[in-house]
C-alpha cells in the first residue's frame, strides 16, 4: 500500500483523467482535486498570464490543501511554467507533457498525430520534446479548444453528437493524406475522456496515447515515503471561483469520487501578469 497525499490540478475537469489513472495505480492513495474555473480555459491565455498566474495559484492551493506531491495535470500548464511552479513549492511537483516518447516507440510509421491545445501546439517545449524523441519522425499537430469544451460536457453527463468530434480532429487526417498516421497523442488531459468518440469518430482506425499512467508512476515515485499510512478519505475537490456552473461541477466531481467542494479564494492580482512578465516575443 503507497501512504500519502497527492493534489491533482487542472485548468478544468481533464485532470480528472490523471487521478483516475494515480487510484488504480494506488489505491490507498489521498487524492484531492482542483481546477482553476477562475481561469479556465488555459489553451486560449496568453502565456504571461499563465506564467504569471500558475505559480501563485499552485501556493495558495498548496497552503490550503498541504499536500505531498503536487501533479500538474495539465499540458497547457507544464509546458509553459513547470520551473516557476517547482520554484513556488516546498514540495515535489509532477508535471505533464505530451506523450511523444511513448508514441514513436509504437508507431509502424513513424508519423504521429498531436492534438493539444492551441497554447501547448505552439510551446517551444514541444517542439523540443519532438526534436529529443522523435527527431527523424513527421508530426502532425492541430490545438483544439472545441474538444476541451466537448470534455466539459461529456464529463457533466452531455451527449454532443458524433460529429463534432469528427471534425475537431479532421484537421490531422487532412494533413495526412497519404494515411500514414498511425498514432494519435492526446497531449490535452481532457482528451482521454472522450477517446471513445475520438475513436467512433475517426476516418480510420489508429493508436490514441495519453500520459496519464506515466503521470501516475512519476508521482508514485517521488511521493515520500516517511509518512504514516492512513487509510484514504473521501477526495475533495477545491475549484477557483469564476463563472463556473457549481450544480454541474459537484455532479460531475462526485460522478469522479469527490464528495467535497470548496471554493478556494484566490486574490485578483492573480489574474493580470504585471507587464515585466510578458514574455518576449508575445
Ligand atoms: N487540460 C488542459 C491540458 O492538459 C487544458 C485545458 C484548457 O485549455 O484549459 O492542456
Amino acid at each position: 500500500m503507497t501512504p500519502g497525499h497527492v493534489l491533482v490540478f487542472d485548468s478544468g475537469v481533464g485532470g480528472l483523467t490523471v487521478a483516475e489513472a494515480l487510484r488504480s495505480a494506488a489505491p490507498a492513495l489521498q487524492v484531492d482535486y482542483a481546477a482553476d474555473t477562475g481561469f479556465f480555459p488555459y489553451g486560449d491565455k496568453s502565456d504571461a498570464a499563465l506564467r504569471h498566474r500558475l505559480p501563485r495559484v499552485a501556493k495558495a492551493l498548496f497552503d490550503h490543501v498541504q499536500p505531498d506531491v503536487f501533479v500538474i495535470a495539465c499540458n497547457t500548464a507544464s509546458t509553459l511554467a513547470l520551473d516557476e511552479v517547482r520554484a513556488a513549492l516546498p514540495c515535489p511537483v509532477v508535471g505533464t507533457v505530451p506523450a511523444i516518447k511513448p508514441a514513436i516507440e509504437i508507431s509502424q510509421t513513424k508519423t504521429l498525430g498531436l492534438l493539444a491545445t492551441p497554447g501547448t501546439i505552439r510551446r517551444r517545449y514541444t517542439d523540443d520534446l519532438i526534436e529529443q524523441f522523435a527527431p527523424q519522425a513527421t508530426v502532425h499537430k492541430h490545438g483544439s479548444l472545441d474538444l476541451v469544451e466537448l470534455a466539459e460536457q461529456v464529463a457533466a453527463g452531455m451527449k454532443p453528437p458524433l460529429e463534432a468530434f469528427a471534425a475537431a480532429q479532421q484537421p490531422l487526417f487532412d494533413a495526412d493524406p497519404e494515411g500514414a498516421m498511425d498514432v494519435i497523442v492526446l497531449a490535452c488531459t481532457h482528451f482521454p475522456l472522450v477517446v471513445e468518440q475520438l475513436r467512433k469518430s475517426a476516418p480510420r482506425s489508429l493508436a490514441y496515447i495519453d500520459s496519464g499512467s506515466a503521470i501516475a508512476r512519476q508521482t508514485l515515485r517521488v511521493l515520500p515515503t516517511t509518512r504514516p499510512l492512513a487509510a484514504p478519505s473521501d477526495g475533495r475537490a477545491f475549484v477557483t471561483g469564476g463563472d463556473a456552473d457549481y450544480a454541474r461541477l459537484r455532479a460531475v466531481f462526485e460522478r469522479f469520487g469527490f464528495s467535497h467542494l470548496e471554493e478556494i479564494g484566490v486574490s485578483r492580482d492573480l489574474t493580470s501578469p504585471e507587464p515585466a512578465t510578458k514574455a518576449a516575443g508575445e
